[in-house]
């Protein structure tokens, strides 16, 4: 079992680069499904899911190669399997996409249930309600093997209305209508980056998606998509975790290979904590300045362009860091408050007040005398989080089950030591 040992105790600085975006990657590999030839995807990050992912496309009768750290051809052309019950499924949520991709390419798809962070009810509703409108039937099997299956004669546009907004639910529909005969509205879509980043990808292939990253996305159906060569973009969430690493330890550093405009909902509530941020258009880079006090502040998560879910945790830490008491409202999640007891194990004043079901907020007093302490991650932004809380106290910790934080961080050891952190990766 790895983990990584960390003695923290000093300020973050010097600078990073940033990987491609793990949650833009594990939608637009299996959307090369939908292509009538190869694609060549670039700044591909180098993380277990991204891995997980081609391994089940070599298993359904992809080519997958090569061709430099982050570049890799893919050829879908020669899938046979649209049964797919490879174990490696059950490890990551994203695998939902096989539904759509398949769906849309050969109108039928039959995918082992997904994995994925508990964060409590994680339903798939919203993406069965948008094939059904498409013109799909499907059935849900429990038990053992727990799958889901879809089949459709005859893919049709439609209207679907998303009860609720939902990244996974908005991409996967994307996926099966990109081809479908006629228009489909999505209403009450999704508008995080991964999300434009997947319409423009699928854009380049030859469809015809219109408003993404607004909440009414248009596809009208077309025949054929082609391979393309596409770069896809930063990781929003990975550059927000490093920024706030560097704010929670008082540093100064700058973030490089960013898209400013992905880092708002992150860089505005930085700045509200009197925590200084510049960005550097021509660079693509942005630097964060903490070497001063900086103050508590109220966090609620949205969806996009509000503050995203997938950096609570790590703003939980900040808020430990910093003068004065931090509140944390949830509202994406049903529970993702599971890692508290980890960090409370370094001395931090965190409770969770209860008011009703999935209306829990974290209370968070800073300013605590903090101990280095044994944690185990829970879940990969969770882990991230607690890298940060060891960077932060001047003894040593240890964080376990880091298989967490390495589905969706790439080269988080080195990347943390070029800001002079000391963390080291050990075989327990
Ligand atoms: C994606 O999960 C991300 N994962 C998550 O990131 C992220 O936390 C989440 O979006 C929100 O931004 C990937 O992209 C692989 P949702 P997803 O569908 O698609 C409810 C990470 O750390 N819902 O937007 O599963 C759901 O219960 C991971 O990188 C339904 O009710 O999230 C939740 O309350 C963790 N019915 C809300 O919508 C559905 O059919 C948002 O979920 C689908 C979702």
């Amino acid at each position: 079992m790895s983990k990584f040992v960390i003695k923290g105790g000093k300020s973050l600085c010097g600078e990073v680069n940033i990987s491609g975006a793990k949650n833009s990657a594990v939608a637009i590999i299996p959307a090369t499904i939908l292509a009538n030839s190869f694609c060549i995807l670039e700044n591909i990050p180098n993380i277990s899911d991204v891995h997980t992912m081609f391994q089940i496309l070599k298993q359904m009768g992809a080519t997958v190669e090569q061709l430099d750290a982050t570049t890799y051809k893919i050829d879908a052309t020669k899938i046979t399997v649209t049964d797919v019950f490879f174990p490696q499924v059950g490890n990551m949520r994203a695998s939902y996409y096989l539904l759509g991709a398949l769906l849309g390419q050969k109108h039928t798809a039959n995918v082992l249930m997904p994995g994925g962070c508990e964060f409590g009810e994680r339903p798939i509703n919203l993406h069965l309600k948008g094939f059904k409108a498409l013109g799909a039937e499907y059935s849900v099997l429990g038990g053992l093997n727990a799958s889901i299956s879809v089949n459709a004669k005859r893919l049709v546009g439609s209207y679907i209305y998303m009860d609720v907004v939902s990244v996974g639910a908005t991409m996967n529909i994307m996926l099966a209508a990109v081809k479908a005969e006629g228009t489909t509205v999505i209403e009450n879509a999704a508008r995080e980056p991964h999300v434009v980043d997947l319409a423009n990808f699928l854009n380049m292939m030859g469809a015809n998606i219109k408003g993404a990253g607004t909440s009414t996305v248009k596809i009208t159906g077309v025949k054929e998509l082609h391979g393309v060569t596409y770069s896809i973009i930063p990781d929003q969430i990975e550059a927000g975790t490093y920024m706030t690493a560097v704010a929670a330890t008082h540093g100064k550093a700058v973030i490089k290979n960013i898209i400013p405009k992905h880092l708002e909902p992150i860089s505005s509530k930085l700045v509200d904590m009197g925590i200084k941020v510049s960005v550097n258009y021509d660079e693509d880079s942005i630097t964060v300045n903490a070497i001063e006090k900086f103050y508590a502040c109220d966090v609620i998560t949205a969806p996009h362009p509000g503050f995203p879910t997938d950096m609570q945790p790590q703003f939980v830490v900040l808020l430990a860091m910093a003068e004065g008491t931090g509140i944390i409202r949830e509202q994406v999640w049903e529970s993702r408050f599971q890692y508290v007891s980890e960090l409370q194990k370094t001395g931090m004043d965190i409770t969770i007040q209860s008011v009703k079901k999935k209306d829990d907020f974290l209370l968070i007093q800073g300013g605590k005398k903090l101990n280095g302490a044994e944690m185990t991650a829970t879940d990969l932004r969770a882990g991230a989080a607690m890298i940060i809380a060891a960077l932060c106290i001047d003894e040593e910790s240890t964080i376990s089950n880091i298989k967490f934080i390495e589905r969706g961080y790439d080269d988080v050891i080195k990347k943390f030591r070029s800001l002079g952190a000391d963390i080291q990766r050990i075989e327990d």
